[in-house]
Formats: structure tokens, sequence, C-alpha cells
């Protein structure tokens, strides 16, 4: 995809954290992570993140804090997949910078095809395009 490809196909769809929860690569299924709102379609890095892969506890979800954090711990991942979105507010500068590293390798090697948006952002926006 070029960068207009991306562009149009990042504004195109939206993900909440539970509708993004299906695309862990089992079953055939594409593998999707989510990294501070962006979805990268990381299914050409299936031996990483499918199941089995040494980072499959990211495939399907938020991997923002864990990548940041360098950690597989279940608490890195957003629970309530209804509620908002991990703001992250509580990092520091050593692990923002490396989840800034980690989004530069996935922007160079993946496709974004998506927004991971709260569920509460995901109902409003389709009420405001019921309304027009
Ligand atoms: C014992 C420690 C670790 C070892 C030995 C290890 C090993 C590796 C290796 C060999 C690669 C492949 C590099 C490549 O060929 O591109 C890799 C990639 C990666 N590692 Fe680790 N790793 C470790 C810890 C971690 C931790 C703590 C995290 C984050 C929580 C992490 C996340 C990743 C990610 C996201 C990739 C990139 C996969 C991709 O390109 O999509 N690793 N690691």
């Amino acid at each position: 995809m070029d960068y207009v490809e991306q562009r149009m196909a990042e504004q195109a769809a939206r993900y909440t954290p539970r509708t993004l929860l299906p695309f862990d690569g089992r079953d055939g299924r594409q593998v999707y992570l989510a990294v501070r709102g962006r979805v990268f379609d990381v299914s050409s890095g299936r031996n990483f993140y499918g199941p089995g892969g040494p980072y499959e506890n990211f495939a399907g979800r938020d991997a923002s804090r864990g990548l940041a954090c360098g950690s597989f711990d279940e608490d890195m991942l957003t629970k309530d997949l209804d509620g908002p979105l991990d703001t992250l507010a509580d990092l520091g500068p050593d692990e923002l910078e490396a989840l800034q590293g980690w989004e530069e390798r996935f922007s160079e090697k993946y496709d974004v095809v998506g927004r991971l948006v709260a569920v509460a952002d995901f109902d409003a926006a389709a009420a405001d395009s019921k309304s027009e």
C-alpha cells in the first residue's frame, strides 16, 4: 500500500478492543494488533504473533503498554474491552521512547488497516453518521 492507500484504510476501518479481539490468527484468521490507536495487520509476522508465537499475547489486542514496558504480563492488556482506551499517561520517557521505536518498525514493516477507538467513541461516530 502506498501512503494515500494507507491513510484511506486507516480512516475507513474502526475497531474497538472487543472487535479487534478475533484478529488473533487462530483458525487461519488475520493477525492484527494496535499501537497507540493504529491497527496494524501483522499477519506476515504470524510466526511472532500467531498461535504459539513468542508474542501471541499481543494478537488482537492493544499492544502499546506491553511494547513500551517490554512486558508480556496480562496487566499490560486492556481489561475492560468496552471501556476507555489505555491513555499511557503514566509512562515515562524511556518507555515512550521504546514504544516509538516499535511504532517506527511496525510502520515500515506492516500495513495500517484501521484505528482503535473506545466503544463510546465508536458509538458516537455511528450516531453522527446516522443523523447526517
Ligand atoms: C528474552 C528476550 C527476548 C529475545 C531473546 C527476543 C528475541 C527476538 C528476536 C530474535 C526477534 C526477531 C528479530 C527479527 O528478525 O526481526 C524479536 C522480535 C521482536 N520482539 Fe523480541 N525478544 C525478547 C524480548 C522481547 C520483549 C520483552 C518484547 C516486548 C514485550 C519483544 C517484542 C518483540 C517484537 C514486537 C518483535 C518484532 C516482531 C516483528 O517484526 O513483527 N521481545 N525478538
